[in-house]
């Protein structure tokens, strides 16, 4: 394999043609955030690497396995060596602007979304790469099993709108600081019966922090981990309540759920509900959506006690889940006009009518290869014109020229002076009504 030719192993292109994509989603994303009162956040691509041990936790596979950290080679101040690193996940890199940036002073909740690059180095796989991307939506200030229900439903509205009606939603609770201190005694107890059999990784986090054992990716300690007592069975009041709450909410609004007592989720700042939309539809890495709340994380992260809640979709699966699903994207804009030309007078007219048109928002394209004129009209069939118009001297001299419709081959005369944006601003008109007429 060649370095310099060949990307990096777990990443991907995307080329113009399938990019459509991609914005079909993006904007579907951004458009559904902001119908539930979401602003788009932008935070940078890399941080401070405490800040991911601090958030994520140090002894969860992603800051343990996954990170992609340097060390600055050589720092400014003659201090010690800066340690950053690519981000694995948006929420911390969130929560750290919103604290940073002051938005956590102002109305509450502030609501805020992105659309973000993030890094894992993890086995690639279908559905699993080293640079993947997520829209994230993170909700600050409300304890209220209400807002879960908000965040879930902002989740599944967009999936609805995706055409991914069918993914199905598991929810779960893994409780606060009290009742996890009981879970972790019983679960220390289970695994402590399996010692032997644990991988090393895990036998440091039996000391550290059980629960991790739970999500580790080694198929033996997966094993082990199926009879491990569930948190469900350890919440404390406080934490059922709001559990029920939620349950209430999802079904009083409508929105399928089963509860999956074994979501444990891969990150440490969870507490009490976290949730999960899983698909069967694009093999292992089924997990298009992942969640819940974390309502300590803030205040670790030095700002005020307050409580917050957020979700992340792997853009990836869930393209790949709308491909198998058949959902339909919206197609890339199609070249309203491909103006042909003759000579260098009428491809200096065809550029004047180009811009034009574009300074009136429409798609037009002219000939910048100095290409004979079969060429050009070949070039035009191919990237689907909707009109072409073909100048030479005699257009020129005559100040009109003929208007070509690709798709019926029916031609019209425009003029190329002064009411050419109008004459041509009709005949795109009447193009787009002639299908609704003919009922296609
Ligand atoms: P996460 O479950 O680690 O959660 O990731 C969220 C989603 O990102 C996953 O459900 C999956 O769709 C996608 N994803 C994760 N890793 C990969 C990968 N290697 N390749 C492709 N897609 C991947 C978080 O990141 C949390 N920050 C979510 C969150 C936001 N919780 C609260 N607010």
């Amino acid at each position: 394999m060649s370095v310099i030719t060949n990307r990096p192993k777990g990443t991907q292109d995307v080329v113009p043609a399938e990019v459509y994509k991609w914005q079909t989603v993006e904007r579907c994303a951004a458009e559904t955030a902001e119908c539930f009162g979401f602003k788009e956040i932008r935070f940078p691509t890399f941080e401070n690497t405490a800040l991911f041990k601090r958030s994520v936790g140090d002894t969860t596979d992603v800051v343990q396995k996954e990170m992609y950290s340097v060390t600055a080679k050589s720092p400014a101040n003659g201090k010690d060596p800066d340690d950053f690193t690519l981000r694995p996940e948006g929420t911390a890199g969130a929560a750290r602007a919103a604290i940073e940036n002051g938005l956590l002073n102002e109305a509450l909740p502030q609501k805020v979304y992105y659309m973000i690059s993030c890094f894992r180095h993890e086995k690639p796989q279908a559905g699993r790469l080293r640079e993947f991307h997520q829209f994230g939506a993170e909700m600050y200030g409300s304890a209220d099993a209400s807002a879960d229900a908000e965040v879930i439903a902002l989740a599944k509205s967009l999936l609805g709108r995706l055409g991914l009606e069918n993914v199905e939603l598991f929810i779960n609770s893994i409780g606060c600081p009290t009742c996890r201190a009981e879970y972790h005694k019983a679960l220390k107890k289970y695994f402590e019966g399996r010692k032997d059999e644990l991988c090393p990784t895990c036998l440091d986090r039996l000391e550290r922090n059980p629960m991790r054992i739970l999500d580790c990716k080694s198929p033996i300690c997966q094993g082990i981990a199926k009879d491990a007592p569930v948190i469900l069975d350890f919440l404390c009041d406080e934490c059922s309540d709001h559990f029920e709450k939620l349950k209430k909410y999802l079904d009083d609004m409508d929105i399928k759920f089963s509860i999956d007592p074994k979501i444990v989720r891969g990150l440490d700042y969870y507490t009490k509900t976290v949730f999960e939309f899983i698909t069967t539809d694009i093999g292992a890495q089924g997990t298009v959506c992942g969640g819940g709340r974390y309502d300590g994380l803030i205040e670790q992260l030095g700002g005020n006690p307050l409580p917050a809640l957020g979700f992340a979709m792997g853009l990836e699966r869930i393209i790949m889940t709308m491909e198998a699903a058949g959902s339909e994207f919206v197609p890339a804009k199609k070249c309203d006009l491909y103006i042909a030309s003759m000579g260098e007078a009428a491809q200096k007219k065809a550029a004047v009518l180009a811009n034009a048109l574009r300074s009136e928002g429409y798609f037009v394209e002219f000939d910048t290869m100095n290409r004979g004129l079969k060429p050009q009209m070949k070039y035009a069939n191919k990237i689907g014109a909707t009109f072409t118009l073909v100048l030479g001297d005699n257009e020129l001299e005559t100040g009109a020229a003929k208007l070509k419709n690709m798709d019926s081959g029916e031609q019209t005369n425009i003029s190329l002076g002064d009411k050419f944006i109008d004459e041509f601003s009709n005949s795109i008109v009447a193009e787009m009504f002639s299908g609704d007429i003919l009922g296609e």
